[in-house]
């Protein structure tokens, strides 16, 4: 008979091949602030996400590993997106035992139209418009209307299935689960500065502003980018958008000292003319400060349909497009708790795919105070992406040493195994750590994170016209880091080298060189009531909190640069 609902969890595989392609979680948890709006009218359409199985995932493995280490001799040999087609995509087979499926009649469905699959891509979510109740498409699920201010969603609360014969072609289904999740970045309060008179110096500050940074970290005003075809760019999800009015006040405010653009470049997927968001102000304002005179895109709430999961979509876009920034910035977190297993292991591939175009992204290591019971990830930490905590400066208000921000995120994946090129680095810190959390609170056999940090704490930002204080978060290192990234990325390409692609075979190889190492301070991280307080703790060299430390850019250049 047909499968039953195959519902499993983090460790839970589909038990058997019986079982069909996993299905997620049996109910979205509906996340607060969003309100459940009733049941949908048959006939409307869904946007729903087909990932289709693809070919040799492992000789992809190989491969990036090849074209990322700087010791290999294919290093920097990057794919063509044609090239990564004629590897990935999957076999005919395949494509047609789906589409098949999907465009097969089926009683009493099509009342507002066939089903028209739409091959978006060789990436392989086929993306579909389903103009029919696709409940009957996927027995088991329901759809359901889930609204949060303009926004509005379609889930099911219940799992799917799908037929068995389909179980080897299909990764998973998606847009029927999970909410999107958003990375906030937090303003959060200070006492005033008490500062003894001898400290009141030149590097006296209020919050961190590009030139604060650039000091910090060694830039000078030559350290801009000079090539028109470099590019950088950031991800924006959910209703968050960017002013261009708030990046030139920004700029006006804040961008003496060195050479910069006013305008992002170009802007994919829909950037809406709602109110600024304080994520998407930052994510822009900070990239271009520090990636400063490069060329910025924003990838802004992709999808054609308000039910298509968002972080999807942006992986379907990359995928989509032939000539793409060669640096990304994400500040989006997922809680590995959430996700399927399934759904995680093809994100990582579609990250691995990335690397192997020669993208380097970047990722927010999260932050403290999320709702979970491990140390383990609210960052979907692959293991083929630059995850970046957060420091503070140890004194707030002067521009000197960094200590851990008590809100990095950090620790293990409990999903994704460590990979090769860190298993040194984490072996020490783990031998080494003089108080680590109770074993029981991470899971040491994961990919290990953040790769690198920089400062997340006390950021200027222009929104809406308005300069904010004290914003702070990972997602304001993130683009930091990224910026800096896109500069070595033009010195590199002004020589005829290749592009970085995916950083962290080569970060670990510096053994930070090229890093100030942070030394000091704990995170808080998301625990429960039976540890209080502290998380991991940053040590000499790699830890969990601040990975390698901050890039010391013009060092960092130099030993990037050449390699
Ligand atoms: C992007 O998708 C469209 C179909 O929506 C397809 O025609 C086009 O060839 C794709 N481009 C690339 C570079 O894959
Ligand atoms: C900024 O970049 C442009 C190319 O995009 C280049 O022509 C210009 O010289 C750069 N400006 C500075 C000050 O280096
Ligand atoms: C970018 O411009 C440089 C210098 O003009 C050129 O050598 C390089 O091939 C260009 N790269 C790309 C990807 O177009
Ligand atoms: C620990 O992490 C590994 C991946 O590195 C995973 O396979 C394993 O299931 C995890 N252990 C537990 C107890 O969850
Ligand atoms: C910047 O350079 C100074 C002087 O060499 C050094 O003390 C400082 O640590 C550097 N900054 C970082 C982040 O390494």
């Amino acid at each position: 008979g047909p499968p039953g609902p195959c519902v499993s969890r983090l460790s839970g595989r589909p038990a058997s091949s019986e079982c069909p392609p996993e299905p997620g979680r049996a109910r979205p948890d509906v996340p607060p602030g969003w309100a459940h709006a009733g049941r949908m009218d048959p006939g409307q359409p869904v946007q729903l996400t087909f990932a289709l199985r693809q070919r040799s995932t492992a000789r992809l493995a190989r491969l990036v590993q090849a074209v990322s280490d700087p010791r290999s001799p294919q290093y920097g040999q990057y794919l063509s997106l044609e090239q990564l087609r004629d590897l990935v995509q999957p076999s005919a087979a395949t494509l047609m035992t789906v589409l098949k499926w999907l465009q097969a009649p089926r009683a009493g469905t099509c009342s507002a139209g066939p089903v028209v699959p739409v091959p978006v891509s060789h990436y392989c979510p086929i993306l579909c418009w389903l103009s029919l109740t696709a409940e009957r498409l996927l027995p088991g699920a329901e759809f359901h209307r889930y609204v949060q201010g303009q926004q509005s969603l379609v889930r099911s609360p219940l799992p799917y299935t799908v037929p068995a014969e389909l179980a080897e072609h299909l990764d998973f289904v998606g847009g029927l689960h999970r909410f999107p999740t958003e990375r906030k970045a937090v303003s959060r309060a200070r006492k005033e500065p008490q500062l003894a008179p001898q400290l009141a110096r030149a590097s006296f500050h209020l919050g961190v502003t590009p030139a604060v940074l650039r000091q910090r970290y060694n830039m000078t005003g030559g350290d801009v980018g000079l090539l028109p075809n470099n590019s950088q760019a950031c991800a924006q999800f959910l209703e968050q958008y960017f002013h261009q009015a708030d990046l030139a006040e920004f700029m006006q405010l804040f961008g003496s000292g060195f050479a910069h653009r006013t305008q992002v470049d170009r802007v994919v997927g829909r950037q809406g003319h709602g109110k600024a968001g304080l994520e998407a102000s930052l994510d822009v304002e900070y990239i271009m400060s520090t990636g400063a005179n490069v060329s910025t895109w924003v990838f802004s709430n992709p999808g054609r349909h308000e039910s298509q999961e968002p972080f999807l979509a942006w992986l379907v876009l990359l995928s989509n497009m032939s000539s793409v920034p060669w640096v990304h910035s994400v500040s989006y977190g997922d809680d590995e708790d959430s996700l399927s297993y399934a759904y995680m292991e093809r994100v990582n591939t579609e990250f691995m795919k990335a690397a192997a175009r020669g993208l380097t992204i970047l990722f927010a290591s999260g932050g403290a105070g999320q709702p979970c019971a491990h140390l383990h990830c609210p960052c979907l930490p692959s293991p083929y992406v630059t995850t970046v905590g957060g420091t503070s400066f140890k004194n707030p208000f002067l521009v000197t040493e960094e200590v851990t921000d008590y809100i990095s995120g950090g620790g293990f994946s409990n999903v994704f195994p460590m990979p090769e090129y860190q298993a040194a680095a984490v072996g020490r810190f783990l031998r080494s750590a003089s108080k680590l959390p109770p074993s029981s609170y991470y899971n040491s056999s994961g990919r290990a994170y953040p790769d690198l940090a920089a400062l997340s704490d006390n950021y200027w930002v222009v929104t809406n016209r308005i300069p904010l204080p004290w914003v702070s978060g990972t997602s304001a290192s993130t683009p930091v880091v990224a910026g800096m990234v896109a500069l070595i990325n033009d010195w590199r390409l002004q020589r005829g080298l290749p592009p970085l692609g995916f950083l962290n075979p080569a970060l670990y190889q510096l053994q930070k060189q090229g890093l100030g190492d942070v030394i000091q301070g704990c995170h808080l991280s998301c625990l429960d009531g039976t540890v209080q307080g502290q998380g991991f703790c940053a040590t000499p060299a790699w830890d969990p909190v601040t990975g390698w430390g901050t890039p010391n850019f013009p060092r960092l250049l130099r030993a990037l640069g050449p390699r």
